[in-house]
């Protein structure tokens, strides 16, 4: 689905106002999953970039995370409140309620309209049409969205094919309400899902569907499962056309892109992206390396860092693309404003 253009002419759109991030401290290396794990550093640096990931402690949470990079966020924008708060999670806090009211109320925003927002790693740019929606309607003037996971909860410990991949984290952007053309405002925006996939990333147990079946769960179905190298296509293939069918959109070439910021699933994956759209490798980001996968997480955290080291800059052209469970996949575009730092 792409949705009705709304930039140009000075229509109203959601800005991009302030970014921020939280990283839990604890980081594990490859080595360290190499020492418990049928795996090797070698291994996981070839297959998938990555060389070690954060791992929240226990006792932290998502919305710690959520709170940490939220926080920032608005530091960075200079507003100390919004009107509504988007949390885009795989992990929330608990089944019921969601965490974004939680992650409001310790922001100092008890009062605000607040809701999660699912859609595993393309959770983000869900939250961010989400909130986007809420800007153009007049409901809102100012939404802080937030994608905070603490993943590792969800993993099988003793799952070599998972465990290498993914890291815990958050990151948030404010968004105002502005002007079409204007450095940092949003659009146009592609969505999609294909539920007929929905297997082939999934947590089997622990919803409505295994609890209503009357069958326990069998041992290892509230872990996390991936059917990775079918999961690879899918997400070439739909991160691919999400971003060709957003640019056609925003009439912009691939060499009007200055930098992709894609989700982090694979660098493998984003250099199969890049070339499908034309992109020379430079012009991608990756944190990958650095913090894995981090699902809904991965592309705030990654503008932050982007950001913050100089790379996002002022008038740059960035193209946002991602793809998760779901299966879901989406993109949208924007000029990088200038921002203080969080
Ligand atoms: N260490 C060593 N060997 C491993 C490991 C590991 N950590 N994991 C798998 N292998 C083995 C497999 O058992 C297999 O062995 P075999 O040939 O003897 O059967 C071999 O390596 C190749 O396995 P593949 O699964 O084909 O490996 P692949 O190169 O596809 O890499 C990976 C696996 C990294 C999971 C990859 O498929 C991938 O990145 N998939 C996409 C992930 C993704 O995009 N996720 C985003 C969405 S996730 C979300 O929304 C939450």
């Amino acid at each position: 689905m792409v949705a009705r253009r709304t930039d140009t002419d000075g229509r109203r759109a959601a800005v991009v106002a302030g970014v921020g991030s939280c990283l839990p401290a604890r980081t594990v290396p490859n080595e360290e999953l190499a020492a418990r794990l049928d795996t090797s550093d070698a291994w996981i640096r070839s297959r998938t970039g990555i060389a070690r990931r954060h791992v929240a402690a226990p006792g932290t949470a998502t919305s710690d995370l959520a709170v940490g990079a939220g926080a920032r966020a608005l530091k960075s924008s200079g507003e100390p409140a919004v009107d509504a708060v988007l949390v885009a999670t795989t992990t929330p806090d608990r089944p019921c309620p969601a965490t974004a009211p939680l992650v409001a109320a310790r922001l100092g925003m008890t009062g605000a309209a607040a809701h999660d927002v699912s859609a595993v790693c393309t959770g983000f740019v869900y939250a961010l049409a989400s909130a986007a929606g809420l800007i153009l309607a007049d409901v809102a003037e100012r939404v802080l969205v937030i994608g905070a996971e603490t993943f590792s909860t969800l993993l099988d410990p003793g799952d070599r094919s998972t465990s290498v991949i993914f890291g815990d984290g958050a990151g948030a952007v404010v968004l105002r309400s502005g002007t079409a053309g204007e450095p940092g405002a949003l659009g146009p925006f592609d969505l999609g899902s294909d539920g007929e996939s929905e297997a082939l990333i999934t947590v089997p147990a622990g919803g409505s569907r295994q609890r209503l079946s009357g069958v326990p769960p069998r041992p290892g179905e509230e872990f996390f499962t991936m059917s990775g190298k079918e999961v690879f296509r899918h997400a070439v293939r739909r991160m691919t056309g999400s971003a060709k069918a957003v640019l056609a959109r925003a009439g912009w070439t691939a060499e009007d892109v200055d930098h992709m910021v894609g989700h982090q699933a694979n660098s493998r994956i984003t250099q199969h992206v890049a070339e499908g759209i034309g992109l020379p490798p430079q012009r991608c980001f990756s944190n990958i390396a650095e913090v894995g996968n981090t699902a809904a997480a991965s592309i705030p955290l990654a503008l932050d860092q982007a950001h913050a080291k100089g790379v996002l800059r002022p008038g740059q052209r960035v193209l946002l693309t991602a793809f998760g469970g779901g299966l879901t996949w989406g993109s949208t575009v924007l000029t990088w404003p200038r921002l203080d730092p969080s």
